[in-house]
């Protein structure tokens, strides 16, 4: 977990910068928190040391133990982010002025820095604060941008605080260990809908929630991540980039048409293994006491992949499985010509379908096979990955 220096500036979003605090305590991080002035007249620090379970420093001429602050501060943090950063902080930032604990901190700070500029769109658009956001990149500061949005005083643009979530990824990917950098890395995840009539399809229970995951961790290690997805009703993970599908066809013709592309194939989706044969046209009305549909396999995908990837490629199946999983995970794993399957058993109501939570094995083509005990999604996907990478053929 990092020990993280949150520095607070007076924009109107500061009070959003509490949450933030909140959400790093809860995930088990060390908060400090610093204040300017003028932060603490949109936000009380008393406010942000209960959410944050921090220390909240204000004052640049305070001591502790004896020493400075912001030289005790900048050595403690293993990141610091300012969040908001106001133009008038920027402007002092990327010049070097160190007139405020704040700036003297970072002017000290020499680990990784991520800025969440946050102002009036005007204010963001001037070539000004243009100037400064792009001299303190230069600089090696992480620069987060606003978003669209309304913004303070009814007016409208670019320069709303963005999503604490979309820090928190920010935050993991600046200071995580950086080892999936440039590997492109597909992802399909969720179900598939196969029609019957106009107002009619077979779905199945996948939430898609693992294979979100997947895609989560493989971004946060700096991938690049192209989802698949069927019909879910999850936030795309900030910085992939998505493909919506609904059948097994579609998921098919998406995944074949990104293979050359990938490096590394994980296919979280669970896809219809039978869909109708035909699709009525018109509505099926209810005539008779009775409805039979004829059903025809669809295309294995996994199986089509195999007749085209190539030895630097690596593939990965989920086997989601109700009975004898690791026997049927290891048949799937030879049979549809697998670098790696992760099966979990989907009748256990605490883990699988719908579920926060997994417990899975990962099997590997040489043998190896790791159990990784119930735990959250994202933790699974990440120990996943660390799997991953170990048996991966390296790339030259
Ligand atoms: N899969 C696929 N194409 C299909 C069906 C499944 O690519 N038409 C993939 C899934 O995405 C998963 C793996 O195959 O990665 C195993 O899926 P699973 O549903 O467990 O097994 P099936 O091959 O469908 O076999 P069965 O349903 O008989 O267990």
């Amino acid at each position: 977990m990092a020990k993280v220096l949150l520095a607070v500036t007076g924009g109107i979003a500061a009070y959003k910068a509490i949450d933030l605090g909140g959400s790093l305590r809860k995930r088990g991080e060390e908060v400090r928190v610093i204040m300017t002035k003028a932060a603490t007249r949109f936000a009380t620090p008393l406010t942000f040391s209960a959410v944050s379970a921090a220390t909240v420093y204000t004052d640049a001429f305070e001591t502790e133990n004896g020493i400075i602050l912001h030289t005790t501060l900048s050595k403690w943090a293993d990141i610091l982010v300012v969040a908001p950063l106001t133009a008038n902080t920027a402007a002092k930032l990327s010049d070097g002025i160190a007139d405020n604990l704040l700036t003297m901190t970072a002017l000290a700070f020499e680990g990784p820095k991520l800025a969440v500029p946050s102002m009036n769109v005007r204010m963001y658009e001037n070539p000004v604060t243009v100037n400064n956001l792009l001299k303190l990149q230069r600089n090696g500061w992480n620069i987060l941008e606003p978003s669209y949005g309304h913004l303070a005083d009814g007016e409208y643009g670019k320069g709303r605080y963005p999503e604490n979530d979309n820090i928190l990824f920010e935050i993991d990917r600046i200071t995580g260990p950086n080892d999936f950098k440039d590997v492109n890395v597909l992802v399909t995840a969720g179900p598939t809908q196969e029609p019957i009539d106009p107002v009619r399809y077979l779905t199945n229970r996948s939430s898609g929630k693992m294979g979100y995951e997947m895609a989560k961790a493989a971004k946060v290690r700096n991938a690049n991540v192209y989802l698949i997805s069927g019909p879910v009703d999850l936030k795309t993970p900030y910085g992939v980039e998505r493909k919506d599908v609904k059948s097994s066809e579609e998921m098919k013709e998406a995944v074949l048409e990104k293979m050359e592309w990938a490096d590394v194939v994980i296919m979280a989706a669970a896809v219809a293994d039978y869909k109708p044969v035909f699709i009525s046209e018109q509505k099926i009305k209810k005539n008779s006491d009775e409805l039979n549909l004829h059903m025809a396999k669809t295309s294995d995908i996994l199986m089509e992949i195999s007749k085209v990837r190539r030895p630097r490629q690596f593939v990965i199946g989920f086997a989601a499985e109700t009975q004898n999983a690791l026997e049927n995970a290891k048949h799937k794993l030879k049979s549809k010509g697998l670098d790696m399957i992760i099966s979990n058993d989907v009748m256990r109501t605490d883990i699988g379908f719908d579920s926060e939570y997994n417990e899975v094995t990962v099997l590997c083509k040489n043998g190896d096979a790791v159990r990784l005990s119930r735990n959250k999604k994202c933790s699974i996907a990440k120990n996943i990955l660390d799997i991953v990478k170990t048996h991966r053929v390296k790339l030259p």
